[in-house]
């Protein structure tokens, strides 16, 4: 029997892959990065297959309307009866393009762990409490500057049975859904100085250190508002040399 994975082997494969791709030009993270393990079985093995019709295509995928999102769908701290636990954020920023310019109107969607780093979904059956007024989920659409913004719980950091003792650093979802269902990119927002960056492969994924940052937040104090939540910042750029890494697959 193989022994277990360690943090230390994990450590070691990702010390070597970023190794062996410093300095080379992508946008993606790697669709099978090792240290990841589930993305070895999980990535497309086989090329994409082009869409003669995509509009088509488009006619049988799901739709939202303008009037679907509501402004309680972006605060994720009113969407039950009692106040969900844990510390109160705020995180703004705006989605822009290559040329810094704001992309108006689109749907950004987020889901996240509640405070203890516990989903609201069958498959996380870790022993952290679930929260009865924390779902998790939150959307709302970019306004004219480009500028997105939710209200919610800083999530906590959970472990996953990548390898033995493997534990994700505290992060939110973010989807961006394009003017098409088949455009929609997705992509995690971590937070600053957080211990667990160097251990987690999905973070790591991203061979780029400077690509990396991208993903991580900024604390920004005149974001916080008094008595009330700490201010986080995080833009997303969809494309360009600043561009926000995105996961494949999408
Ligand atoms: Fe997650």
């Amino acid at each position: 029997m193989t022994p277990p994975l360690t943090q230390s082997d994990i450590d070691r494969e990702i010390a070597e892959l970023h190794k062996a791709h410093d300095g080379e030009e992508a946008d993606q993270p790697r669709r099978d990065f090792a240290p990841y393990r589930s993305s070895a079985l999980r990535h497309p093995k086989q090329p994409l297959i082009a869409v003669d019709d995509p509009e088509a295509a488009e006619l049988t995928g799901p739709v939202f309307g303008v009037t679907d999102v509501t402004a309680l769908d972006a605060d994720l701290t009113k969407q039950h009866l009692g106040e969900p636990l844990g510390e109160r954020i705020t995180v703004q920023g705006r989605v822009l393009d290559r040329s810094g310019r704001p992309v108006r109107g689109q749907l950004v969607e987020i889901w996240q762990a509640n405070a203890s780093g516990r989903y609201l979904h069958q498959r996380d059956d870790h022993p952290a409490p679930l929260d009865p007024n924390f779902t998790g989920v939150g959307r709302c659409l970019t306004d004219d500057e480009g500028r997105y913004a939710f209200t919610t719980i800083k999530p906590g950091a959970y472990p996953w049975r990548n390898h033995v003792n493997a534990w994700r650093p505290a992060h939110i979802h973010f989807s961006v859904f394009g003017t098409a269902f088949t455009q929609r990119l997705v992509t995690q927002m971590y937070f600053p100085n957080d211990p667990l960056f160097p251990y987690d492969p999905v973070l790591n994924s991203v061979t780029d250190e400077r690509a990396r940052q991208r993903l991580v937040a900024a604390y920004e104090h005149d974001l916080s508002v008094p008595e009330w939540s700490l201010g986080y910042r995080w833009d997303i750029v969809l494309d360009g040399p600043s561009a926000t890494w995105m996961e494949e697959g999408r």
